[in-house]
């Protein structure tokens, strides 16, 4: 059974390359940081002419809290901002946040301020979920600890208690900026996706590039298995 896909319903997105963006002009780490906020900005503006049902961005790893204390402060100090100043857009624009990931272990005002923009978008219709803390490993540790509460532990019954079980199956993963690998990345939910790995830096990642990403997959034969 092969599948010619056409539309991908839920796309995800690993942003890489905001430091390198920033090293090659010269710049401080954190002006990358703030290009690539502009880059998530401009994709979601563009979600509304786009027919996916979900798109999933990873935005901080569980891993990432290995980098210099003054990098995560500025990393957190941007997504305060960006929440702060877009949510009105996105209620707006018909987009329904999710997060996934450990979340509610960040600082007390930004798991606030995530606890309002969840309530204030509940009722859009275009998923934007946003992987914060978010490690695979650790949540598919989570889920299978969940149901193991509940009974036989099996790849339905993890899947059931992943922090994604709500979105539809990922079709199309793609990593930006030359990095060939998924760094803890919805590791279970990527089985049967698509990949597609980009050279262009993350801050330089536009909507007309998610255009070009989704024609690429609808080239694609989808086997899943059989034949
Ligand atoms: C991605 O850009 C942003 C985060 C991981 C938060 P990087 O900061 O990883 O940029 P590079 O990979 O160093 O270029
Ligand atoms: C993955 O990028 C995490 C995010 C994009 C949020 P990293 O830059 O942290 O990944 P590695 O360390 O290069 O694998
Ligand atoms: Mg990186």
């Amino acid at each position: 059974m092969t599948t010619s896909n056409g539309r991908a319903r839920h796309v995800a997105i690993i942003m890489d390359g905001n430091g390198r963006w920033a090293k090659q002009r010269g710049l401080p780490r954190v002006i990358g940081h703030r290009k690539g906020v502009e880059a998530v900005r401009e994709l979601v503006r563009s979600l509304a002419n786009l027919d996916i049902e979900c798109l999933t961005l990873y935005a901080f790893s569980s891993e990432n809290w290995k980098r210099p204390e003054d990098e995560i402060d500025d990393l957190m100090t941007l997504m305060r901002r960006f929440i702060r100043s877009d949510l009105p857009e996105f209620v707006a624009n018909d987009v329904r946040l999710k997060i996934i990931g450990d979340w509610r272990s960040l600082a007390p005002d930004i798991v606030d301020m995530l606890e309002d923009a969840l309530a204030q978008t509940a009722k859009g219709s275009r998923i934007l979920a946003v992987a914060l803390n978010y490690g695979s490993q650790q949540e598919i540790a989570r889920a299978a600890a969940a149901a193991a509460t509940k009974g036989p532990v099996t790849a339905d019954s993890i899947a059931a208690h992943l922090d994604t079980a709500d979105l539809p199956p990922l079709d199309l993963l793609i990593r930006t900026s030359g990095e060939v690998r998924l760094s803890n990345f919805l590791l279970w939910q990527a089985a049967y996706a698509e990949m597609l790995f980009v050279e262009t830096r993350w801050p330089d990642f536009t909507p007309r590039d998610l255009i070009t990403a989704l024609d690429n997959f609808a080239k694609r034969e989808r086997r899943f298995g059989g034949r």
